[in-house]
C-alpha cells in the first residue's frame, strides 16, 4: 500500500530537486540557493558518491519536505541492493553494488528509521493547484521517465495517481536523472532532476527547478565538483562516478532511451557509392 503523505496548504515559490545521492558538496549548494522558497526533495539522498550519512544529516538539519526513493526505502528495509531492478551483470547493476553496498555500511540504524518514516509520496495546495510528489512512476517507483517517454505510458500513471491521491494538477517527479517538463492532458509532469549527477550533457553542473506562479524554470547547479571526488578517491569509490561528475557523461548509458545516449545504439551506416 502506498504510504501518500498531505502536505497541506504550500504558498510561495518552490525550490525541488532529488537524487543528491551522497554528493554532499551538491546538497550544500542547493541550500544556499533557498532563499524564502519551500525546499521538496523527490528522493535518493543516497547514492553513487560517498557522503551518505552527512548527506542525509544536512537534508534532516535543513527540514526539507521529502519523499522516500528507492534507495531510501530499500536502506530502511535493510535490503542488499538499491532496488532499481538492473539486470544482472549490467553494467548498472555491478557499478550499484559498490556504491550501495558502501552506503549499506554508512547508514546507520537510527537513520534507517527515519527513512522509513518517508512517505512514499505527497499531495498538497498551492496557488489553487493540487500537486503531488513522486519518486519515478506511481505503478512502480523505480520506473525510469525521460523527456521522449510516450504520452500513453503519462497517462497510465496519472490514472494510477488518480486512485491513489485524487486529481492532480502537478506532478514533481524524480529518479530518472534527467530533468523535463511535460503536459500530458492538463497535467503538468515536472521531473526536477537531479542535484548529485550531471544529466549526462558534458556538463558537470547538476540541475533543480525552481516552480512559481509564472511556470517552471531548470536552473544549472554549480557546486565544488573537487570536494565531491576527492571524498570518493579516499573512499575508494572509484569504479565511475567520480569520473562522471567531472565529466558530465555517466559511466552507463543502460538505462537510458536511444534520444539522450552519447553513443547511438546502432552505429551510424555510410552508403556506398555516389564516389
Ligand atoms: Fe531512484
Amino acid at each position: 500500500m502506498m504510504h501518500v503523505a498531505d502536505w497541506g496548504q504550500i504558498t510561495g515559490d518552490l525550490l525541488v530537486f532529488g537524487g543528491a545521492y551522497s554528493n554532499l558538496a551538491a546538497l550544500h549548494a542547493v541550500l544556499a540557493l533557498r532563499g524564502q522558497s519551500r525546499v521538496i526533495n523527490t528522493g535518493d539522498l543516497v547514492a553513487y558518491c560517498a557522503q551518505a550519512a552527512e548527506t542525509v544529516a544536512c537534508a534532516r538539519r535543513a527540514g526539507l519536505l521529502s519523499i522516500a526513493g528507492n534507495v531510501e526505502r530499500q536502506l530502511g528495509d535493510n535490503a542488499l541492493d538499491c532496488g532499481c531492478g538492473f539486470a544482472d551483470g549490467s553494467a548498472c547493476d555491478l557499478l550499484s553494488a559498490a556504491w550501495y553496498g558502501f552506503a549499506n555500511l554508512a547508514i546507520g540504524s537510527e537513520e534507517r528509521a527515519w527513512m522509513s518514516g518517508l512517505p512514499d509520496a505527497a499531495v498538497f495546495h498551492w496557488n489553487g493547484r493540487r500537486v503531488a510528489v513522486i519518486h519515478g512512476g506511481v505503478t512502480d517507483p523505480v520506473r525510469f521517465l525521460w523527456p521522449s517517454t510516450e504520452a500513453a505510458v503519462f497517462e497510465e500513471e496519472l490514472a494510477a495517481l488518480l486512485q491513489v491521491a485524487g486529481p492532480i494538477d502537478v506532478v514533481l517527479s524524480g529518479h530518472s536523472g534527467v530533468a523535463f517538463h511535460r503536459r500530458i492532458k492538463d497535467v503538468d509532469w515536472i521531473n526536477a532532476g537531479v542535484i548529485g549527477m550531471p544529466p549526462n550533457d558534458g556538463r558537470v553542473d547538476t540541475r533543480y527547478a525552481r516552480v512559481t506562479q509564472q511556470g517552471v524554470i531548470f536552473e544549472r547547479l554549480v557546486y565544488d565538483v573537487t570536494l565531491t571526488v576527492d571524498a570518493m578517491k579516499a573512499a575508494g569509490l572509484t569504479q565511475g562516478y567520480h569520473k562522471a561528475l567531472q565529466t558530465g557523461y555517466w559511466p552507463s548509458e543502460d538505462v537510458l532511451p536511444p534520444a539522450l545516449r552519447r553513443v547511438p545504439l546502432v552505429p551510424s551506416f555510410s552508403p556506398k557509392g555516389g564516389g
